[in-house]
């Protein structure tokens, strides 16, 4: 009756590594109506593993929808003018199912041993590899003694052998799960990141779901080509992976099936940021923390808001994420304490995953508040790392750095992040430019006019900027320590 007219909707399903989103948007102003989130649980059976569930995960997808539908129906919108959704997700998180059954496959069992009882078996449900999870690190090993340096597969993939990426993880899941393996050799398996996982259940899943991925999550397996911009069949043959069970890949704006359209959550942050010109660039800060520029190296941190839920899960020294930066600005400074989260390793610009985090500088006088700091400014050294390799392949240095993601939102993170750059940090009042990226690409793909904002009118009209404080000398000797630091994070165990 009273319904609210706003034309065309586009809405996103945003599947991160800490939590599902579904978010709609107006499709003229951009302007978010109305979003729904679910935490996801996170499992770290052994040292270094990381899983989370397939199904879970789907129906966190499901509860995001209902619950954000439900919303806008009591906001008297609409519903039926959501015209396309774009899936957006966390990259190279690794899974394999059943296309008979539709289930997950990795329902093993892990066995335990305990004092009392020797032995205990634990149903394990976890069936996705997630990406920061380090159990191929022997495999990945072998493979960089076999293959050493910039080789040809670096050259036709742009990634370096890493745990971080997907054909490792298959080749884990093809050897030590036997449903995976039967499941191969009966022609059942269905291998996909999450992207495909949530394309194929929501366009009908075992009765005729849609099997496929798109190129920028491709991008992130090794299995793919960025040349031809297709699987490769030399890199299947070198990871011994049978091409049938791959995705289809097509392209990041497209309909796959009902309404859906599919971008890695990193790709769309940088089309929701608006930054379509040769050298823009943004950092979206996750649960890790990841530097894209249009054309150019890409970086990824590994831990980046993991290493808040660690304080908090771990470390019980806060509650909830947001008394972090309470705490941290209860100082305004580390007092000499640095912190270097190598939880998973060491990612861009080291690619090591041997190293191990640490917490050094530790004084009598070291409180709670000092390390809470250390850890927000390990997310603004990290990012200044890979920074400084970015602009030394590009010759270019970047004048500002466009920000989004959760971290954000800790302005007193934001203030280091510029203080620790020495450029401007200028973050749009609009944190989900991910989903925003996500929807506007379906958006197109659905023939929706999607708004056509540039990075300048985000910067003019709704952004804050953050300019830096410190005078460039401290901080340059702030981070000549962290480095220090993080030499001593690297090679851990050797
Ligand atoms: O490469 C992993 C990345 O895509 C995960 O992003 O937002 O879940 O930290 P996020």
């Amino acid at each position: 009756s009273n319904r609210i007219m706003l034309g065309p909707l586009v809405a996103a399903i945003d599947q991160g590594t800490s939590s599902t989103r579904f978010l709609v948007f107006n499709a003229k102003t951009a302007e978010l109506l109305s979003h729904h989130q679910v935490e996801i649980k996170q499992s770290f059976p052994k040292e270094g593993w990381v899983e989370e569930d397939p199904k879970e995960i789907l129906q966190s997808v499901y509860e995001c929808m209902d619950r954000t539908c439900e919303k806008l129906t009591q906001l008297n919108i609409d519903i039926s003018n959501i015209k396309a959704i774009g899936v957006t997700n966390q990259r190279e998180t690794t899974l394999v199912w059943d296309k008979e059954t539709g289930e997950p496959l990795y329902n093993s069992y892990l066995l335990l041993y305990s004092p009392e009882s020797n032995i205990q078996i634990i149903p394990d449900l976890f069936g996705c590899l997630v990406w920061l999870d380090l159990r191929t690190q022997s495999t990945v090993e072998r493979l960089i003694n076999k293959t050493p340096g910039r080789n040809k597969n670096h050259l036709k993939t742009g990634l370096p052998i890493s745990t971080y990426f997907s054909a490792v993880k298959l080749r884990w899941l093809m050897d030590n799960v036997e449903k995976v393996h039967e499941a191969v050799l009966s022609h059942r398996a269905m291998f996909g990141t999450v992207d495909s996982w949530l394309i194929w259940c929501l366009t009908g899943g075992k009765k005729g779901g849609v099997h496929c991925t798109d190129v920028t999550n491709a991008s992130r397996t090794m299995l793919f080509n960025i040349h031809t911009m297709d699987w490769d069949p030399e890199l299947c043959k070198y990871f011994d992976i049978p091409m049938e069970i791959l995705p289809k890949v097509r392209s990041s704006s497209e309909i796959y099936g009902l309404m859906v359209s599919c971008l890695g959550d990193q790709s769309a942050a940088l089309v929701g940021q608006m930054c379509f010109k040769d050298g823009q660039a943004k950092n979206t800060y996750g649960t890790g923390c990841f530097l894209l520029k249009n054309v150019g190296t890409k970086g990824s941190v590994a831990i980046a808001g993991a290493v808040v839920r660690w304080l908090k899960d771990n470390l019980g020294i806060i509650q909830t994420s947001t008394e972090l930066e309470e705490l941290a600005a209860d100082v305004g400074t580390s007092y000499g304490c640095y912190f270097v989260p190598a939880f998973s390793g060491l990612y861009a610009p080291y690619w090591e995953p041997s190293a191990r985090g640490i917490i050094c500088g530790l004084t009598q006088f070291t409180n709670r508040s000092h390390l809470a700091f250390a850890a927000l400014e390990a997310v603004c050294f990290q990012t200044r790392e890979i920074l400084d390799a970015m602009n030394q392949d590009s010759g270019i240095h970047l004048s500002q750095l466009q920000v989004d993601g959760g971290m954000t939102s800790n302005r007193l993170l934001m203030q280091l992040q510029a203080d620790i750059l020495c450029i401007p940090v200028v973050k749009p009042s609009m944190p989900e430019t991910t989903a925003l990226g996500a929807a506007m690409a379906a958006g197109a793909a659905e023939g929706v006019s999607v708004w056509s904002l540039t990075p300048e009118d985000l910067t003019e009209v709704t952004s804050e900027k953050f300019e830096p404080q410190i005078n460039p000398e401290e901080s340059e000797l702030r981070y000549a320590r962290w480095k220090k630091a993080v030499q001593r994070a690297m090679n851990w165990e050797t």
